[in-house]
């Protein structure tokens, strides 16, 4: 296997009646008619429950896509035994027969399994085929690909050795078992958080969020038949409190790598705190957590460019991105014509199930999203607080968890929803004085606790300048004239600071280094 650092997986465009079109749709019409029995896996083995959870598409809830077994507390038990048992070897194991087993899944998702990956995304997470395509084809073959191609040039990364002696940094994996926790809205996140630990020699105890578990356990299957030993990841389905509480309490509890809520994150590090003493090791704690990502432009913008950031940025997988573009300031010499071309632009977005690839808006993941996102746009309707609804804000649960993208605008730079991170298709809009950008910038970097990513447009270079110097840590990934969504791996290492997360760069070298623990020999001769 070649090493060296590979090219970013080419999307694939899906264009009417083409031959990648007809067998995306030929695995969609065979998953949904497939009633999937997903079991965990424990040990290489597949485990089954008597605690059945249904699967339906968000986009069409009457429909059954199958069943996932729940896990139970000697499931996480068993788990967590298995990795122990399995990290020996693992860790032994020559480190390029390690990276070849990852980046033997990489080619088989980007042949064999690129369409059954896509068609799980899509059924099971609400994605359009185009996002399906981003997210769980090129982006997951990409971490895979790229970590490797990092993790190699760590383990050549030597320190100096004066005559007489030999100095050497062994990077060996962590003491114990990583913990990787991951969301429903990539699947590349799925993917990525336990193998770039576990190719670092780690053993993973997995657990996707309920709504990921339909794609997950496709990614897994594609891992076993790459050829992952026995135990090195295990994928459980525990409810999340009590697979903490059973990790954190657990001496050998290595390492957390996380993606999810702020909350869940704060809590997580709690309880790692409140357990230190138990640990053979401190634990890593790796997050990447919420966002209220701006858009600020600048009175010089390009209307056509900013309009193209906002309407992608914002509603792309209905806003389900912790990077979506969720509010925007705009200066009032371009405010109106922006908000005249978004309207016209949204106007043109169809919304419906993702099997007619014509829909742009597909649906949020479930109830609970439906009705948090729908009390803010009540809210807005109800007239509390100083905002109006300039497009959109009708919703429909009768077929799937359907919300209209929808935008609002605010007199308020400190309205609720221009403050919240809302992870649904709405977008907040506050205007101010063109000859107030300075001033309003400070407000944005005051108005949330957040900071993963925003974007500036501008055509001042003074400007952009200016700018970029003084948002200095309003984001983690900073987007000039281009939406603040849609990182690639290798191109814009991903992750932000603040209260989004320890900012370790999913899908960069910074973020291997969290996943080993070098021990450095000096030897004399
Ligand atoms: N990495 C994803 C993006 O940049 C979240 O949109």
């Amino acid at each position: 296997f070649d090493f060296a650092e590979p090219k970013n997986e080419p999307v694939l465009g899906y264009a009417p009646g083409s031959a990648e079109r007809k067998a995306l749709q030929h695995a969609l019409a065979e998953m949904k008619a497939t009633k999937r029995d997903i079991p965990m896996y424990i040990d290489g083995e597949e485990v089954r429950s008597d605690n059945k959870v249904e699967i339906r598409p968000p986009h069409e809830t009457a429909h059954l896509l199958g069943h996932f077994h729940m896990s139970s507390e000697e499931h996480v038990h068993d788990a967590i035994d298995a990795a122990l048992d399995a990290r020996e070897k693992w860790a032994a194991m020559n480190w390029e027969h390690r990276a070849s087993i990852f980046l033997k899944a990489a080619d088989l998702l980007a042949t064999k399994y690129r369409y059954r990956m896509n068609a799980a995304t899509m059924l099971g997470q609400s994605k359009n085929a185009y996002q399906a395509e981003i997210d769980s084809a090129c982006e997951l073959i990409d971490f895979l690909r790229f970590n490797v191609h990092f993790l190699s040039k760590i383990y050549k990364d030597q320190p100096i050795s004066p005559a007489g002696m030999n100095n050497r940094m062994e990077y060996r994996p962590l003491e114990g078992f990583v913990l990787a926790v991951t969301p429903f809205n990539f699947t590349a996140i799925g993917g990525n958080l336990p193998t770039s630990a576990a190719m670092c020699g780690n053993v993973v105890v997995w657990k996707p969020a309920n709504t990921q578990v339909y794609s997950a356990s496709v990614f897994m299957e594609i891992l076993i038949e790459a050829g992952l030993p026995a135990g090195v990841i295990n994928l459980i389905y525990p409810p999340g409190p009590m697979v903490g509480e059973i990790c954190y309490a657990h001496p050998y509890f290595a390492g957390v790598h996380f993606t999810g809520s702020t909350g869940v994150f704060q809590s997580m590090w709690k309880s790692i705190g409140n357990n230190i003493s138990r640990y053979r090791s401190y634990p890593r704690i790796v997050g990447e957590t919420g966002g209220k990502d701006f858009v600020f432009v600048h009175p010089s913008a390009n209307v056509d460019a900013v309009v193209a950031g906002l309407a992608r940025g914002a509603f792309e997988f209905q806003g389900q991105k912790c990077s979506a573009a969720s509010r925007a300031y705009l200066p009032a010499n371009l405010a109106e014509e922006i908000k005249k071309k978004l309207v016209a632009e949204l106007a043109t977005m169809k919304m419906g199930p993702v099997d007619d690839f014509t829909n742009f808006v597909n649906a949020v993941i479930d109830e609970k999203a439906f009705k948090s996102i729908t009390k803010y746009i009540d809210g807005v309707k109800n007239g509390n607080g100083d905002a109006k609804i300039l497009c959109g804000g009708n919703y429909d649960s009768k077929k799937g968890w359907f919300i209209e993208p929808t935008v609002i605008e605010t007199t308020d730079p400190s309205y609720v929803t221009m403050c919240e991170e809302i992870f649904g298709p709405v977008l907040t809009i506050y205007t101010y004085e063109a000859d107030m950008w300075i001033q309003t910038l400070e407000v944005l970097d005051s108005t949330s606790p957040y900071a993963l990513t925003g974007a500036i447009f501008a055509q001042d270079r003074y400007a952009i300048e200016y700018m970029t110097k003084a948002l200095v840590n309003s984001a983690g990934n900073f987007y000039i004239n281009d939406k603040p969504t849609g990182a690639v791996v290798g191109q814009q290492p991903f992750g932000g600071a603040r209260a989004s997360g320890t900012n370790d760069k999913a899908g960069s070298i910074l973020n291997l280094y969290r996943w080993l623990s070098a021990r450095t020999i000096k030897e004399t001769y």
